[in-house]
């Protein structure tokens, strides 16, 4: 039995303090009936807290899989997440609170925001960035992210953020994708007290993309950079002669906002795409209800920018709610000082009164290992709501969680979505929701999800099955960017008419939703989606692998880890006579894959093999894979073209743990 469907059956679970339930945003049990009974309805009630330039005609038009909501409707994102706030008691109330890795603190008001974001998109207009044009974003988590992509959204320019830790080729290849003129990016970040050179692997990655015109550069490090002339540019140059003026582009609900690319099972990474209004109304309504967010309160969502948390939970829908957002740019377990520092969060919590915390399974674990000291060390009672995402979160890790962290007070939010979803799907909302430790809980109001087998038929409670969402939602992704038809064979084809997010899931008695993890060759590392099937393309590019299968394993912190099997070329078999000469290409090997997909990707073991285990019409069998790696019995061998392998795999393995 696996820890899920054992702890559904413990049944432990956790009611809100009537303190808590009495002032929460969601207080009103009666809205899931309301929502389940006219979707539309209920979603239009949140597209009206947003600014529009122009009211839609039409709240939802659905050709499967094909949806367009609010039509007719025009707004604009930087408009609706910060100039609107100007004219309200908040235009002097903090929209960023940030510290950087080194202890440096800046505070952004919404005014000073509006200011730097308008300054920002006349600064992209003069480097002939045009509506419609996208924007690469490289960037640190610096204030200047957010500004970068609120900027894009002004003048309604889509952009594209890649993650900071990401290598040169992904960089290269997600630009290329969607063609952008202009990448914007810093000189270096702190990270664990070293600079990352963000600078240098941008201009490595343009090396091959010709059509990028300009690249704007902050200094953040201080480290050197060459710029390139008539190419490069500095961002406070620039921003020092920038105009004040420019008005935001009003913009069609279904223009595009951003594209986002999330790791897909062909190797090439999916541009998700996500456009304006139905995106702006779902991240705004999950952001006030889930985390309950009012104006004293300064929320902390540890994500990354370049995730779509980042972009979801960092920016649009807090900054929508006019909320008070706090940012950090470096690593949980670094000091301001400059030595290695396991209570980093904890004391930042404490010295800025952080109220809410959102972060991911992947930390808690750590922080677990780490030790309870470091938190006990600090005050933490500011906080009044927790919560957690990216991939399931273990009973153990949530019951830590609870204790150490929420001290039994803070209700936990352990939320269920994706960057094709854009906004949260399965949780609690803390007012209402009794939690049961593991489990997201329910859908939010107004989606309505599912458990079905194979066939697509309804599971009955308590069993195992595939997760699907019935209808479509205002933050559901358009497309894929360029390729309509990948779009529909991977989310719409398993079930037609059905959404298929690809995750296993187990619906309890109550109704309560056990998330199991993906079911496809997807690995969840520290809550990052890493394909398979990417990684297996870029090892069969070293000139001395023949064949690999990657699959992911069960770690400790970073929930999956990659393990690698590779084949070696005949050739080169020569070349491996001794173990030293093994462990030197696995570690070669290693680096060959940190280096092309970046540091998150270097998988944790490369097993040197002979052959790979494969049915008989040549699929290689993962599962059985997994088994090896994780030292477990083997299941069922009868459909193996060669059973033998298996057998000296297995020695192979138990050669390498020794
Ligand atoms: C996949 C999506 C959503 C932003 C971060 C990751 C897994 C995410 C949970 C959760 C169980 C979860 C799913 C999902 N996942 N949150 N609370 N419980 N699983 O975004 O990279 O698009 O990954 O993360 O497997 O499909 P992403």
């Amino acid at each position: 039995m696996s820890n899920e469907e054992a702890a559904w059956q413990l049944g432990e679970s956790f009611a809100p303090s009537p303190q808590f339930a009495s002032a929460a945003n969601a207080g009103d049990p009666a809205i899931y009936a309301r929502a389940e009974q006219n979707p539309e309805a209920w979603w239009a009630e949140w597209a009206l807290k947003l600014q529009w330039d122009q009211p839609w005609t039409e709240v939802l038009q659905w050709t499967p899989p094909h949806a367009k909501w609010f039509v007719g409707g025009r707004l604009n994102a930087a408009t609706n997440c910060v100039h609107r706030h100007l004219a309200t008691h908040r235009r002097h109330r903090r929209a960023i609170v940030w510290e950087g890795e080194p202890g440096d603190t800046r505070t952004l008001t919404y005014e000073e925001l509006s200011q730097q974001v308008v300054r920002f998109a006349s600064v992209l207009k003069d480097l002939g960035v045009q509506r419609g044009d996208r924007v690469m974003l490289y960037m640190p988590m610096v204030p200047e992210a957010a500004v970068a992509m609120l900027a894009c959204a002004h003048i309604g320019a889509p952009h594209s953020v890649v993650f900071g830790g990401f290598s040169a080729d992904s960089l290269k290849e997600r630009t290329q994708d969607c063609a952008a003129k202009v990448v914007v990016t810093a000189d270096g970040y702190w990270r664990r007290g070293k600079v990352v050179p963000l600078k240098q692997t941008v201009d490595e990655a343009l090396a091959d993309c010709p059509d990028v015109k300009h690249v704007v550069v902050l200094k953040r490090s201080g480290t050197d950079v060459e710029m390139q002339s008539g190419r490069d540019v500095w961002w406070h140059t620039l921003m020092e002669s920038a105009r004040d003026v420019c008005d935001a582009e009003p913009m069609e609900s279904e223009d595009p906002l951003f594209v986002l690319y999330t790791s897909g099972s062909t190797g090439k990474p999916k541009g998700i795409l996500h456009t304006t209004g139905g995106y702006l109304t779902g991240v705004t309504a999950t952001s006030k209800l889930v985390f309950d967010l009012k104006d004293d309160d300064l929320y902390w969502c540890t994500a990354d920018v370049g995730w779509v948390t980042g972009h979801s939970y960092v920016v649009y829908g807090p900054l929508a709610n006019g909320a008070t957002v706090f940012m950090y740019e470096g690593s949980p377990d670094w000091g301001s000082s400059g030595a290695v520092a396991r209570d980093r969060f904890w004391e930042m919590i404490e010295r800025h009164r952080i109220t809410i915390l959102y972060t991911a399974p992947t930390l808690i674990r750590a922080c677990m290992k780490w030790g309870d000291e470091h938190p006990a060390g600090h005050d933490l009672s500011s906080l009044r709501l927790i919560g957690s995402v990216g991939e399931p979160i273990n009973p153990e890790a949530w019951l830590w969680y609870n204790r150490h962290i929420g001290h039994g007070r803070c209700p936990i939010v352990d939320t269920w979505w994706q960057t094709e979803t854009g906004a949260i799907m399965i949780t609690p909302l803390p007012g209402l929701t009794t939690t049961r430790p593991g489990s997201a809980s329910r859908p939010f109001p107004g989606i309505i999800a599912d458990v079905v087998d194979e066939a697509g038929t309804p599971v009955p409670p308590g069993r195992k099955g595939i997760l699907v969402i019935r209808n479509p939602w205002p933050s559901m992704l358009r497309t894929i960017w360029g390729d309509d038809d990948r779009y529909q064979q991977v989310y719409w084809s398993r079930f037609p008419g059905l959404y298929f997010p690809g995750d296993g899931a187990l619906r309890d008695d109550a109704g309560n939703f056990w998330l199991l993890g993906r079911i496809d060759d997807i690995m969840l590392v520290a809550g990052h989606n890493i394909s398979t099937m990417e990684m297996e393309s870029v090892l069969v590019e070293h000139p001395a692998v023949a064949e690999a299968a990657v699959i992911g394993r069960t770690h400790d912190v970073k929930g999956q880890a990659p393990v690698a099997f590779v084949i070696i070329r005949e050739s080169r078999l020569a070349d491996m006579t001794t173990a030293e000469l093994r462990d030197a290409l696995s570690n070669e090997l290693k680096e060959f894959v940190a280096h092309r997909l970046g540091a998150i990707c270097r998988p944790d073991e490369v097993i040197l093999t002979a052959d790979l285990p494969k049915t008989r019409s040549g699929k290689i069998m993962r599962r059985l894979l997994r088994d090896i790696a994780e030292g477990r019995i083997l299941g069922d061998t009868t459909t193996l073209a060669d059973p033998a392998v298996v057998a000296s795999l297995q020695e192979l393995h138990a050669g390498e743990e020794a």
